[in-house]
């Protein structure tokens, strides 16, 4: 990928960024659909995730010109070790390739890359790059990209529940002193506002063990699309559904929906 100087954000037919709360700031999306993309089209499997890690260029690019502020990805689930083998080492392969082949020209573009999910049980040289794409560009102040790898939503909670527990037990925390707060400072995710708006590709309707936690009152959008084939369209189309959507929180109108959307 080249360089390419920040753009003014794109104006998109039908969605006006002035408007608060009519483009989300924190865009979650599951990227799935590339196993059967492939096999639709009589070739193996890991030249659907390479056609998704093209896609996935695409998505950083148009959230960036539409002033998405967060994108999260889920690219590798804790469960997705379940896989054959040889598909598990392909996807491995496909992450260093990433980092070493655009982290570089990201990072020129003032995106801060941030990564989530266990980093205890990865290679050590992946545990590295992780480190090195998030220190490297620490100090962008563009588009927050989280890429979820070695994910789960329940793993993320039984670790979030054993750190705050080990604070409980050493004295530093009182039992009656816990908060959602605390909670959510403990996950891996801490310090990012909630998705506004998930998109999932490829047909299934569920979460697969996404953000379980901060998915509580996000806007979900199921397309029936394999993420090979999802793009700029893709996205805005997303993006004028979830700008008709009400969203309230629990309340009954818009200012209590201001309110909550001011809580971490
Ligand atoms: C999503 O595509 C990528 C990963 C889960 C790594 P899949 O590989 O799940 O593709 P399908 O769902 O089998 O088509
Ligand atoms: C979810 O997709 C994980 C990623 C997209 C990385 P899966 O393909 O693993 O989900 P299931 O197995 O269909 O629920
Ligand atoms: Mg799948």
């Amino acid at each position: 990928m080249t360089s390419h100087p920040t753009t003014a954000p794109a104006m998109v037919h039908g969605l006006d960024p002035s408007i608060p709360g009519h483009l989300p700031a924190h865009l979650a999306v599951i990227m799935d659909g590339n196993g059967r993309w492939a096999k639709a089209r009589g070739l193996p499997r890991i030249e659907g995730h390479r056609r998704g890690l093209e896609a996935l260029r695409n998505l950083v690019r148009a959230a960036d010109q539409r002033g998405i502020r967060f994108v999260t990805v889920y690219s590798f689930s804790s469960e997705n070790w379940r896989r054959p083998a040889e598909e598990v080492s392909e996807l491995l392969g496909l992450l260093r390739y990433f980092i070493r082949q655009d982290v570089a020209d990201l990072s020129a573009r003032n995106v801060r890359i941030r990564i989530i999910g266990r980093r205890d049980d990865l290679p050590d040289d992946i545990g590295s790059l992780l480190r090195e794409a998030e220190t490297s560009t620490a100090q962008n102040t563009g588009l927050t990209l989280i890429i979820a790898f070695n994910y789960g939503a329940r793993d993320e909670l039984l670790r979030a529940t054993q750190s705050l527990a080990a604070r409980v037990a050493d004295g530093g925390l009182a039992v009656s002193e816990l908060t959602e707060q605390h909670l959510s400072d403990a996950l891996d995710t801490s310090g990012l506002p909630d998705p506004d708006l998930l998109i999932r590709t490829s047909g299934e309707v569920r979460l697969s063990n996404f953000l379980m936690w901060q998915l509580a009152y996000t806007e979900l959008v199921f397309l029936p699309i394999a993420w090979p084939d999802f793009d700029a369209a893709a996205l805005d189309g997303a993006l004028i559904e979830f700008s008709h959507r009400q969203r309230r929180f629990g309340g009954l109108n818009e200012e209590t929906a201001g309110q909550a959307r001011g809580q971490g």
